[in-house]
C-alpha cells in the first residue's frame, strides 16, 4: 500500500466518530464569516431600527448620518432595484426597510454603509425620524380581543364526535396555558458578507440554514436571475431555526450595498440589535376543554392554539400547523378538534425554533394530562400510560395518519425501571411530608415527534460527489452545518459507501453553485435527506467503477466485490486509489450528482388529512427537582433520558444532540423569559437580562442513553432516525417536576397549572397560591 491509501477502518458508519470541526472549534481555527479575510475596500453596514411599536413615519432626515466620519452612504427602501421584501411566505409582507410605517419596535428602517463597522454603528444613531403613533397589539390575548387578524387560514384537525364526546364524558375540565417564546441565542449572531462580481454577479457568505432561499431573496431584491447569485455557507455558530429565514434580510442588505458601490460589504448586528430585530420562538396561549373518565382515559379534546406571529407571516403558518400535529404528543384522543390561530401582532416576526411549534403543542397535551392526574389524585405517569397510542388499535392521529412504529411503551417502561422512578417518587412524597421549606418533585414525560417537512416538496435533497485520480473524494450536499454534526454524518455515509477512511473525504462548504434548489436544513431531516442523496451519488460512481474493473480485468461483474480499502476482482485486491487512476485513463466519469426524495408522505391541509410524517422519533425523560418555597429558587437535581434515534449514524454526535437539546428546552421552560414593556420594546435583549442555561445548570446527575435496540422500520440512511429537534421536548418533565413540588404545598389536591417559563418568580407565586388553597 502506498501512503495515500487509507488504513483499514471498518464500520465508520454507526461509530462515535468525533465532529469534524471539534478540534477547530476548541482551538479557534474553525472559520466563521467574521473570521474571513475581507476583500480590499470592504464596507460595513449597520441597521437603523425603529423606536416605535406601530407608527406612521412622518419624516426621515439622514443629513447628520451622511455627515458622520467614515460614512459612505445610507440605504432606504428607495435604493432597492427589485422587491423590498424578504418574506419566505407568499404574502410578501416583510419589507427589508419599513415604508410609510413601522410595525414593531426594532424594525429596520434604513442602513448606514461606512468604512468601518464602528463608524456605521455610531452614524446609525444620528438619524432623525419623526413618528405618529398608532394603536398597537402586543400579544395573543390582545390580538384575540381586537378581533384577531390571522396570518393564514387556520388549520383544523378533527376526528370523531367532539361535542358528543365532551357532553357524555363523566368528567370534564377547562383551562388555558400560556407558553412563553424563546430567543435563539446562537453564539454567532446574524451575519453576511457580499462580494460583487462581473456583470450582475454577487457571491454571498451567509450564516444561513437555507442558502437557496437567500439566493432567491437576493435575486428578487436586486431584480436579477437566480443564476447570478451564489450563496456559500461553511458553518454557522448555531442556528436552531433562527437562521432558517432570518438571515435573508442581512444578506439582502449586504448585497444591495455591494452592487451599489461595487465593493464588498459585511453586516453584523450587535447582540442587542440582533435580539430586538430578529424573530424568535412563538409564544402560545392554548385554551382547552377536555372530557375524560374516572380511570383518567381521555374521551374528547377541543383546543384552540393562539399564536403570536408578530408583524409578518414568516413561518407562523407552518409553525402553528406543527403545534397542532403535536397536540396529541403520544396520546390517543378518541374524539378531537384542534384549531390554529396564528395572530398578527406589533412585535418582531416569530420564526422557526427547534421543534417548530411541536414543543408548544406537546406542552398543551402534557398540561391536560397533568390536570387530569391531580383531579383524580393519581400519578400523572399512570394517566400517561392510560392514554398512550396503541400498537394495533387506538392508533389514529388527529390528522388521520396511523401510527405504525409506536415504541413509546417500551421506551417509557425501560426508563421508568432504569431511573428507579417509582421508588424515588415514593421517597419524594415522604420527604415532602416532613420538609417544610424545601419541596421536591419528579416527573416522567414522553416525546413522539413526527419527521418530515409538512411542506411536502421540501423533502428532497441533492449531493455532488467528485472522486479524483488519487482516490481522494470531494463531498458537497445541500445541507448546512450549524454544529449539529450533519457534515460528519454525511461524510461517514460516503466513507462507508466507498469503503475508505474518513480522511479520504474533503467536506466542502455548502454552496448553491454546487447543489441547486435545496431545502432549509431544518425539521431535523438533514442527515435523512442529504445522507441519502450522497449515498445515491456514491452508488452511481461505484456502479461505473465496478463495470470498469470487470472490463479491465476481464472478469464478471459478479466476481468484483467492494471491500474495505478497494475492490477484489477474483482473487486480486485493487486499492481504491489504483482503481480510480485506471478508471480515469479509461475515460470513466468519476463524478456524480445524487438525489433523494422522501417516499410515502402526503398531506392535504384543506381537509386536515394525510400522512405528513415518514416516521416518528420517540423518547422519554425523568426529571427531579428541589424547590425553595420561601424564594421560589430551585435546582434540577437529576435527569434520566432514554431516546430513540433508530440505528444511530454516530452515537457520540447523537448523545450530544440529546444533551444539548434537553438543556436548551430546559432554558425555554424555566429561565428564558422575554419581556416587552408597555411601549412595545423588548427589554430582555442581552445576556444580562435574558438568562440562558449555563454549564453550571447541567443537572449534577444526567444519565443520557440511546434506545440501542431501536431500528427505523423505514429504509432511512443506515436505518437511523432524525435527532436534531425531538430531544428538546424532553425538558417538559422539568416543568411537571416543578409542578409537583409546588402542588405538594397543598397536598397535591390542586393542579399546579404553571405557565412557562417556570421562573423562580412563577414558582413562588404558585407556592403562595397553594398556601391559600391549603388554608381553604
Ligand atoms: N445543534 C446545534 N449544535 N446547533 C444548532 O443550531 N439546530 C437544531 C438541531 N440541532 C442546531 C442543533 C435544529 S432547529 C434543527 S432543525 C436540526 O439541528 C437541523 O439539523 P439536522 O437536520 O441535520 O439535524
Ligand atoms: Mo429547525 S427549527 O427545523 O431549524
Amino acid at each position: 500500500m502506498n501512503k495515500h491509501e487509507a488504513p483499514i477502518n471498518l464500520a465508520v458508519l454507526h461509530t462515535g466518530t468525533r465532529h469534524d470541526s471539534g478540534p477547530k472549534h476548541v482551538t479557534g481555527t474553525a472559520e466563521y464569516i467574521d473570521d474571513m479575510i475581507e476583500p480590499v475596500g470592504t464596507m460595513h453596514a449597520y441597521l437603523g431600527l425603529s423606536t416605535r411599536a406601530h407608527a406612521e413615519i412622518v419624516s426621515m432626515d439622514f443629513s447628520a448620518v451622511r455627515a458622520a466620519p467614515g460614512v459612505i452612504g445610507v440605504l432606504t427602501a428607495e435604493d432597492i432595484p427589485g422587491e423590498n421584501d424578504v418574506s419566505p411566505s407568499h404574502k410578501h409582507d416583510e419589507p427589508i426597510f419599513a415604508v410609510g410605517k413601522v410595525q414593531f419596535w426594532g424594525q429596520p428602517v434604513f442602513a448606514v454603509i461606512a468604512e468601518t463597522r464602528d463608524a456605521a454603528r455610531r452614524a446609525a444613531q444620528l438619524a432623525k425620524i419623526d413618528y405618529a403613533d398608532l394603536d398597537w397589539i402586543a400579544d395573543v390575548r390582545a390580538a384575540q380581543a381586537a378581533g384577531g387578524r390571522l396570518v393564514t387560514e387556520p388549520l383544523k384537525l378533527e376526528r370523531g364526535q367532539v361535542e358528543a364526546g365532551l357532553a357524555a364524558a363523566p368528567r370534564r375540565l377547562q383551562g388555558a396555558i400560556a407558553i412563553g417564546g424563546q430567543d435563539h441565542f446562537y453564539l454567532e449572531g446574524q451575519i453576511a458578507m457580499a462580494v460583487p462580481g462581473e456583470d450582475e454577479d454577487v457571491v454571498i457568505h451567509s450564516s444561513t440554514q437555507h442558502p437557496s432561499e437567500v439566493q432567491l431573496m437576493v435575486a428578487a431584491v436586486l431584480g436579477i436571475r437566480h443564476n447570478a447569485v451564489t450563496v456559500n455557507v461553511r458553518r454557522m455558530g448555531g442556528g436552531f431555526g433562527g437562521k432558517e429565514t432570518q438571515g435573508n434580510l442581512f444578506a439582502a442588505v449586504a448585497a444591495l450595498a455591494a452592487k451599489k458601490w461595487n465593493r464588498a460589504c459585511k453586516i453584523r448586528p450587535d447582540r442587542d440589535d440582533d435580539m430586538q430585530s430578529t424573530g424568535k420562538r412563538h409564544d402560545f396561549v392554548v385554551d382547552y376543554d377536555v372530557g375524560y373518565d374516572e380511570s383518567g382515559k381521555i374521551l374528547a379534546v377541543d383546543a384552540v392554539y393562539g399564536t403570536r406571529a408578530g408583524f409578518s407571516s414568516d413561518l407562523s403558518g407552518p409553525v402553528s400547523d406543527r403545534a397542532l400535529f403535536h397536540a396529541d404528543n403520544a396520546y390517543f384522543y378518541p374524539a378531537v378538534r384542534v384549531r390554529s390561530e396564528p395572530l398578527y401582532t406589533n412585535t418582531v416576526s416569530n420564526t422557526a425554533f427547534r421543534g417548530f411549534g411541536g414543543p408548544q403543542g406537546m406542552m398543551g397535551a402534557e398540561r391536560w394530562i397533568e390536570d387530569i392526574a391531580y383531579a383524580l389524585g393519581k400519578d400523572p405517569l399512570d394517566i400517561r400510560k392510560a392514554n398512550f397510542y396503541g400498537t394495533d388499535k387506538d392508533n389514529v392521529t388527529p390528522y388521520h395518519q396511523v401510527v405504525e412504529d409506536n415504541i413509546v411503551h417500551r421506551v417509557v417502561d425501560e426508563l421508568e425501571a432504569s431511573s428507579d422512578y417509582q421508588a424515588r417518587r415514593k421517597a419524594i412524597i415522604d420527604f415532602n411530608k416532613t420538609s417544610t421549606v424545601v419541596k421536591k418533585g419528579i416527573a416522567l414525560t414522553p416525546v413522539k415527534f413526527g419527521i418530515s417537512f409538512t411542506a411536502t416538496w421540501y423533502n428532497q435533497a441533492g449531493a455532488l460527489v467528485h472522486v479524483y485520480k488519487d482516490g481522494s473524494i470531494h463531498l458537497s450536499h445541500g445541507g448546512t452545518e450549524m454544529g449539529q454534526g450533519l457534515y460528519i454524518k454525511v461524510a461517514q455515509v460516503v466513507a462507508d459507501a466507498f469503503g475508505v477512511n474518513l480522511d479520504n473525504i474533503k467536506i466542502m462548504p455548502t454552496s448553491t453553485g454546487k447543489v441547486p434548489n435545496t431545502s432549509a436544513t431544518a425539521a431535523s431531516s438533514g442527515s435523512d435527506l442529504n445522507g441519502m442523496a450522497a449515498w445515491d451519488a456514491c452508488e452511481q460512481i461505484k456502479a461505473r467503477l465496478l463495470a470498469h474493473a470487470a472490463k479491465l480485468y476481464q472478469a464478471e461483474e459478479s466476481d468484483c466485490h467492494w471491500v474495505q480499502g478497494g475492490m477484489t476482482i477474483g482473487r486480486e485486491f485493487v486499492p481504491f486509489a489504483e482503481l480510480c487512476a485506471s478508471a480515469y485513463l479509461n475515460r470513466v466519469q468519476l463524478s456524480a450528482a445524487g438525489f433523494y426524495k422522501t417516499p410515502k408522505i402526503h398531506w392535504d391541509r384543506a381537509t386536515g388529512k394525510g400522512h405528513p410524517f415518514y416516521y416518528f422519533a420517540y423518547g422519554a425523560s425523568v426529571s427531579e427537582v428541589s424547590v425553595d418555597t420561601l424564594t421560589g429558587e430551585y435546582n434540577v437535581d437529576r435527569v434520566d433520558i432514554l431516546h430513540d434515534v433508530g440505528k444511530s449514524l454516530n452515537p457520540a454526535i447523537d448523545i450530544g444532540q440529546i444533551e444539548g437539546g434537553f438543556i436548551q428546552g430546559m432554558g425555554w421552560l424555566t429561565s428564558e423569559e422575554l419581556v416587552w414593556d408597555d411601549k412595545g420594546q423588548l427589554r430582555t435583549h442581552a445576556p444580562s437580562t435574558y438568562k440562558i442555561p449555563l454549564a453550571s445548570d447541567v443537572p449534577p446527575v444526567f444519565n443520557v442513553k440511546l434506545a440501542e435496540w431501536s431500528v427505523n422500520r423505514e429504509p432511512t440512511i443506515g436505518r437511523s432516525k432524525a435527532v436534531g429537534e425531538p430531544p428538546f421536548m424532553l425538558a417538559i418533565s422539568v416543568v411537571e417536576a416543578l409542578g409537583m413540588a409546588v402542588a405538594s404545598v397543598a397536598d397535591y389536591r390542586v393542579a399546579p397549572r404553571l405557565d412557562t417559563p417556570v421562573t423562580p418568580e412563577r414558582v413562588l407565586m404558585g407556592v403562595e397560591r397553594m398556601k391559600r388553597e391549603a388554608r381553604g
